[in-house]
């Protein structure tokens, strides 16, 4: 059902800006990040990472990104304070600059993706706490379970934490860790009922936090499809029974195929992403924000860019 919006808008992709007159410029893998004093301009591009590199851009994606992030900072605001004070265009967000925790705070609610794999080699501990007996691939802990890593500088990978690594190398106070922990741990139980609500298991995510003085704020992104594990409800029991693969609902069309076609996994010359791909990609992105909205995304076919500039000049930040 390749919408031809989606193959017109490869041409249009946004895989850089250059907004001098917003401050200084960070680029994150995703976003482009300029600072302001006390405020940042967060700018979801349609990059798209995997294996800790950037392959391609996929059409619509950063606006899918921000527009759901946007989504559930709204939905869960009475749960935890989030960085957000505007969003003047679908890619910008306008945040609250904080001191951010060099902590990915993942939690999840399956035994599944690299902590399967710890587990396979036969780590029992590897967060620090004893994980379950018995539990095979893909089955649901009985309370999720928060397994932090460390924020590693490019081209290193996370590292898994333990609660006594995060205080004794001093990335938080013990009772920052237990605001930290609280919050996490809320947010994903609001994240896997309304996920639940729309078909989908909200099955981990990752949530970073910084802080203002001693006030928490949830920042950076929040469920969506780049920074979550998303299955389809319908069919977990009978993939989990049958010992298939679960449906998901993310970036792994690119990496299936990279593996698959290209032998490729993060090492050595990119491949380069055939049109087909990044359309089948962009489907997925979409469908992505369809299913946990009930909305459809309007596709506007046209230069990102220009939009952007327009939108920041009407809201008065060029
Ligand atoms: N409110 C905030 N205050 C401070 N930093 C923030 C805030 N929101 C997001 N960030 C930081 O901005 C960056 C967003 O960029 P992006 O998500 O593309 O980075 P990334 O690829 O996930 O990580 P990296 O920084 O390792 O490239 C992240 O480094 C994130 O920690
Ligand atoms: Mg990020």
């Amino acid at each position: 059902m390749s919408d031809p919006a989606l193959r017109a808008q490869l041409s249009f992709t946004l895989s850089d800006t250059h907004f001098d007159a917003l401050g200084t410029r960070y680029r994150g893998k995703v976003r482009d990040v300029y600072r302001q004093d006390d405020r940042l301009f967060l700018i979801a591009t349609d990059r798209l990472s995997a294996f800790d590199k950037v392959l391609t851009t996929i059409p619509f994606k950063g606006e899918v990104l921000n527009r759901l992030a946007q989504f559930w900072f709204e939905k869960t605001a009475h749960v935890a304070k989030n960085h957000v004070l505007d969003v003047p265009d679908p890619n910008v967000t306008v945040a609250r600059a904080t001191q951010p925790f060099p902590i990915e705070v993942v939690v999840r609610g399956y035994l599944t993706g690299s902590l399967w794999r710890d587990v396979e080699r036969g780590e029992r501990k590897p967060y620090g706490v004893p994980l379950p007996a018995g539990m095979g691939k893909d089955a649901a802990f009985p309370t999720p379970l928060l397994t932090p890593s460390t924020k590693a500088a490019p081209g290193e990978h996370d590292a898994p934490l333990s609660e006594a690594d995060v205080l004794g190398r001093g990335l938080a106070t013990g009772q920052e860790w237990g605001a930290i922990r609280e919050a996490a741990l809320a947010l994903f139980r609001e994240g896997q009922a309304w996920a639940r609500s729309r078909g989908l298991l909200l099955v981990d995510t990752k949530y970073e936090f910084g802080k203002v003085g001693s006030t928490l704020y949830v920042i950076d992104e929040m469920h969506t499809p780049d920074s979550s594990r998303y299955w389809r409800a319908a069919e977990y029991e009978t993939r989990l029974r049958a010992g298939q693969d679960q449906a998901m609902l993310d970036k792994e069309t690119v990496r299936q195929w990279l593996i698959r076609e290209k032998g490729f996994s993060g090492h050595g010359p990119l491949p380069v992403i055939p049109e087909d791909i990044r359309v089948r990609t962009a489907e997925t992105y979409l469908s992505a924000y369809q299913q946990l909205t009930g909305t459809a995304l309007p596709l506007v076919v046209g230069d990102v860019v220009e939009r952007i500039r327009k939108n920041l000049t009407t809201h008065g930040y060029l």
